[in-house]
């Protein structure tokens, strides 16, 4: 059951609350569908002003859409298309202001304006990426993707080698 936590207008301290409570999310053990599932939802109860925000993972050839929170999206990009492709494909966080401007940029929700995404790697092997829109320009910073990484890390913790295709 999911008890109310209370959330904190500063945001680096909403981070902070976030990642004190992730470990009641994402458990050790569990199938990585069950834990994706729920850190979607998690982000989404604590982020505010984003439209979109769910994980692509790869399968050894492309990205295939994952558990998410939002409309329904794009099914599969390759690696180097869209923002997720290319942090997939470079194996970097992107942060980008405004998608609009982004040259391959592949446009699921007509909302979204700018977006972060941040690739999930474990033991050098890609898993996929965490993606994250806003109907908001420039709504993500260096603050984002300082915390975004620190919640990927620890969901890559607690992932086990054997659970990547379950
Ligand atoms: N905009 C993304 C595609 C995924 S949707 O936003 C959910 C991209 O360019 O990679």
């Amino acid at each position: 059951m999911f008890v109310n936590i209370e959330k904190s207008s500063d945001k680096s301290e909403n981070y902070e609350i976030l990642l004190s409570n992730l470990e009641y999310y994402v458990i050790k053990g569990d199938k990585l569908i069950t834990n994706l599932s729920n850190l979607s939802a998690f982000l989404d109860y604590f982020l505010d002003d984003i439209n979109w925000v769910g994980f692509y993972l790869y399968d050894g050839e492309k990205l295939f859409l994952g558990p998410f929170q939002g409309l329904p999206a794009c099914t599969s990009i390759k690696l180097g298309n869209g923002v997720c492709g290319t942090s997939a494909k470079m194996r970097q966080s992107i942060v980008v202001d405004d998608v609009h401007q982004f040259e391959n940029h592949i446009g699921c929700d007509s909302s979204s304006n700018s977006e972060i995404v941040i690739p999930i790697i474990k033991n050098n092997e890609l898993i996929g990426v965490l993606d994250i829109d806003s109907p908001s320009f420039s709504r993500f910073d260096n603050t984002d993707k300082l915390y975004l990484e620190k919640v990927i890390s620890k969901l890559v913790d607690k992932l086990s080698w054997v659970l990547y295709n379950n």
